[in-house]
């Protein structure tokens, strides 16, 4: 039987200028679009088949990838449910000059093995940890199972109930509205969670670029679910609120985004109806939820809290 180790996919990027968002660092959107695929790759490999992206565990982006370092991405599977498995992704960058590797992050993802109809496939790959190490991250994936089932649980239960945010009132907001496209699919016509994520980093950053007057990058970004597949042909709309932050000009901001979608096909009109009064806040949020946190990405937020924990984060790295 194969060990966690024989499933490690390693995806190796040259970072160019084109992946940068803030000047001269990679954009965290598309690393978020990486870390997707290279989960797709290492998941896809041992579910013998298509599978989409379920949940993903908080985010926090402890040091940048440089333009002209090299990203390096480690997904691996560390455990496999029925028709799930828990993918852990590790990224380091290095600089090519003194060859030394920084951790970035970690994050861990669920996928789910599907059928053509997007409905959950069993998969038959067992894997068994091979060291004691293995055997940890083994057990710490049944426990974030565990936790996340009862996470999925309680949101699904609060998403039904509608927004409770008390948000209404939000002055700063962006709302960006696009199509799925074909190219968006990788397998049938479900949209590639890389490709949404990236764009919820970008509707993140957008307002809070405007907010802060300057350039942001991602620092954090909470756990969220994906409820329901999203299709080629529907539209995406993408609405971000400014939920939280410190002064106006420092410090950081706390941005709560919730993307909705809807079709236009006929039989979903009552829908597409429903979305244009969602201008008016009355659509239900569905598929994704969740906060987002951006530091400026200016000196005066060293000393910040939230980055003093990320620094000290990396240095236990
Ligand atoms: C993922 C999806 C297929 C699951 O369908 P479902 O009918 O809710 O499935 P079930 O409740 O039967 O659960 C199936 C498995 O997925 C796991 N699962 C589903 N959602 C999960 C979540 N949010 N977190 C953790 N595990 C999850 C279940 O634990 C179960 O695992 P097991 O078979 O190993 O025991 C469905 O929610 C979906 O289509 N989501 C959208 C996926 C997508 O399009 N992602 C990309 C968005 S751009």
């Amino acid at each position: 039987m194969p060990s966690i180790a024989d499933t490690t996919v390693e995806m190796v990027q040259l970072v160019f200028p084109e992946h940068a968002g803030a000047p001269g660092q990679i954009h965290g959107g598309r690393m978020m679009e990486w870390i997707t695929e290279a989960g797709t790759m290492a998941a896809g490999r041992v579910a013998r088949g298509p599978v989409v992206l379920g949940a993903m565990d908080d985010i926090d982006f402890l040091a940048p990838v440089r333009v002209g370092e090299i990203a390096i991405l480690r997904a691996q599977v560390e455990a496999i449910g029925s028709s799930s498995l828990e993918v852990g992704v590790r990224v380091w960058a290095e600089n090519v000059g003194t060859g030394r590797r920084t951790v970035t992050q970690g994050s861990h993802l669920v996928f789910v093995s599907v059928s053509e109809d997007v409905k959950p496939w069993p998969i038959q790959a067992r894997i068994a940890p091979a060291t004691a190490d293995e055997g940890r991250l083994f057990e710490e994936a049944q426990r974030r199972r565990a936790e996340r089932l009862r996470r999925f649980a309680q949101r699904r239960t609060s998403e039904a109930a509608g927004p409770t945010d008390g948000d209404d009132d939000v002055r700063w907001r962006f709302e960006s509205v696009r199509s799925v496209l074909p190219d968006d699919a990788l397998f049938g016509n479900v949209m590639f969670p890389g490709k949404m994520l990236k764009e919820i980093d970008e509707a993140g950053g957008i307002l809070s670029m405007r907010y802060c007057e300057g350039f942001v990058m991602t620092a954090c970004l909470d756990a969220m679910d994906f409820y329901a597949p999203t299709r080629t042909h529907e539209v995406l709309i993408f609405k971000a609120a400014l939920n939280f932050s410190y002064y106006r000009d420092r410090h950081l901001d706390d941005v709560l985004i919730r993307a909705s979608q809807l079709s236009f096909r006929p039989e979903r009109q009552r829908l597409y109806q429903r979305a244009q009064a969602m201008l008016a806040d009355e659509l239900p949020w569905v598929p994704v939820y969740l906060r987002l946190q951006w530091a400026l990405a200016r000196p005066e937020v060293r000393g910040l809290r939230l980055v003093k924990r990320l620094k000290a984060a990396l240095s236990t790295n």
